[in-house]
């Protein structure tokens, strides 16, 4: 079969839906490619790297009458009459906002899979185009925030003075506001972080942030955030007051499925930030969680905070876009191409397949029936609380009787044993006493490089060894020192070969 690449035709879109990489991928499924010629100009990738890949550089019409078409935005009612009979299209047909769509597309005889359709499976992951674009967008918004920033995200102690880290608070902690806290956090700032799910507090600390709790919710069975409750709106209120007043940076993802974006911050709020400060509404185009963000622009309010409204952040990182989506198009077609003979098979009763699914064979099939997305864990009872037992402190007796019995020893041994068994004794006894001390104060962390202490203790005694073994002829001191050797050199040379190892993680490759 063959596969086109047309260029995309909305505006401002800089993407393509393959790259000279995926499609190399696609003609090892067996495919042939098309590609319109200079579809890939504004990611960067030249007719000559697609052909140089495998593919053929040919017209718009050779690309939207290929057998299976792979584009990144949905087609217009034009496009589509471009497509042959029997041909199957994949976009991101945003199916639930545009019903038009669906119909136009249900009145040829042709099969439309919706990228953004693909159910939030473990399973289907690797298709998953929103989360691979939002993470994107979410690093992006970040370097939108910092370019306009007027100041360093991380903090400096110069001759010139000193400069304090950038503070950065992320609303809503899903793909993308987690990417968010990992790039705000390699430049250095401050990370804070709040969403109603609470099971995302650990994410966020894995990434370096803190998470700011607003009021204890029960875990999401389903992954996703409900719409929140009054108590918490005041709650969280508070805290945007409180945070607007602190941090230079806020950054909103928040997103509840199959809603127009929750309102975070009022226009009052805004105005406690600071001068300079900045926002950026990633859900401008839901609606927005910031009162005066405007979708695809940057604004300036009067008390001087921008407010970024874009919508299209991952299409400016638009050759890493263009190969994300490229490759979530490969694991698709992985999917549709069981045999690898370039041959298209939908399955029905996969359920990635049937969700995406818009239009079978003319036959409109959308919507698809519920899937039951990757659920978090079910929130555990809470754990009746145990009382750790309480330890007795030892009896002061208990101490002294021990110490009373140490020299009550070291007084026996000095008036019956014979020489030099006194005198080695008491070392003994001395060492014990230091060592337990000494090493009793070293940091766990430090054990290690404590080995090597031991190392040069059996490097001792191996010489002590060895001299015995010279000067003695008693069989049962050569015996022991025998011993002592073979024992000491295991302590050296095994310290040597776990030294080696754990330097060999440091290791790069
Ligand atoms: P997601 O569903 O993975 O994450 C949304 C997060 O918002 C969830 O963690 C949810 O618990 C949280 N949330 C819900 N209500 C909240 C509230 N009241 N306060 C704080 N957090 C709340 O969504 P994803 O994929 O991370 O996308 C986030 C947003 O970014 C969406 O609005 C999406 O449309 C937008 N987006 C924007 C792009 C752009 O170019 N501007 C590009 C890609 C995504």
């Amino acid at each position: 079969m063959l596969i086109g690449v047309p260029r995309e035709t909305n505006a401002g879109e800089t993407r393509v839906a393959a790259t000279p990489a995926t499609l190399r991928q696609l003609a090892g499924l067996g495919y042939d490619v098309v590609v319109e010629a200079g579809a890939g100009a504004l990611s960067s990738f030249g007719d000559d790297a697609y052909a140089a890949a495998g593919g053929t550089v040919g017209t718009a019409e050779q690309a939207w009458q290929a057998d299976v078409v792979l584009r990144v935005n949905g087609p217009t009612v034009e496009e589509i009459a471009n497509l042959k009979d029997g041909a199957t299209i994949v976009a991101l047909l945003q199916p639930a906002l545009r019903p038009e769509l669906v119909e136009a597309l249900a009145q040829r005889p042709i099969t439309a899979l919706a990228m953004d359709a693909v159910p939030r499976i473990s399973r289907a992951q690797s298709l998953d185009v929103l989360s691979s674009m939002a993470n994107i967008a979410g690093y992006r918004a970040v370097i939108e925030a910092a370019h306009v920033f007027g100041r360093f995200f991380t903090g400096q102690v110069t001759a010139a003075g000193k400069v304090p880290p950038a503070k950065v608070l992320i609303a809503g902690a899903g793909v993308a506001g987690l990417a968010a806290i990992g790039a705000a956090n390699s430049l250095g700032a401050i990370v804070r972080a709040t969403d109603p799910r609470p099971e995302v507090a650990d994410q966020v600390r894995s990434l370096g942030g803190e998470f700011i709790s607003v009021m204890e919710l029960e875990v999401s069975s389903d992954g996703y955030a409900r719409a929140t409750g009054e108590d918490y709106n005041r709650l969280a209120a508070e805290m945007y007051t409180e945070q607007a007043k602190d941090v230079d940076i806020i950054i909103t993802t928040a997103l509840i499925p199959g809603r127009p974006a929750p309102k975070l911050m009022t226009a009052e709020q805004v105005a406690l930030m600071r001068p300079g400060s900045v926002i950026v509404d990633m859900a401008a185009a839901m609606g927005g969680n910031v009162e005066g963000s405007v979708a695809g622009k940057a604004i300036v309010t009067d008390n001087g905070v921008t407010i970024i409204g874009y919508t299209d952040l991952a299409g400016r990182l638009p050759a890493q876009a263009s190969q994300l989506y490229g490759t979530n198009l490969v694991n698709l077609m992985k999917l549709l191409t069981p045999e690898r003979d370039g041959q298209v098979v939908l399955d029905f009763e996969d359920v990635v397949q049937r969700s995406m699914t818009v239009v079978r064979a003319g036959e409109r099939t959308w919507p698809p029936p519920p899937v039951q997305v990757s659920a978090a864990p079910a929130a555990r009872a809470a754990p009746a609380r145990v009382e750790a037992p309480v330890k007795e402190p030892r009896p002061v007796w208990v101490r002294y009787a021990v110490i009373a019995a140490g020299f009550l020893a070291l007084w026996l041994v000095n008036a019956f044993a014979p020489d030099p068994l006194p005198s080695h004794f008491t070392v003994l006894m001395l060492a014990i006493v230091v060592g337990y001390y000494v090493i009793g104060k070293v940091h766990h962390a430090l054990h290690t490089p404590l080995m090597s202490v031991t190392n040069a203790i059996s490097g001792i005694i191996v010489v002590g060894a060895i001299l015995q073994l010279g000067e003695q002829d008693d069989a049962k001191v050569r015996v022991l020192a025998t011993v002592a050797i073979l024992l000491a050199s295991i302590n050296v040379f095994g310290g040597f070969a776990v030294t080696r190892r754990m330097l060999g993680m440091f290791n790069r490759g």
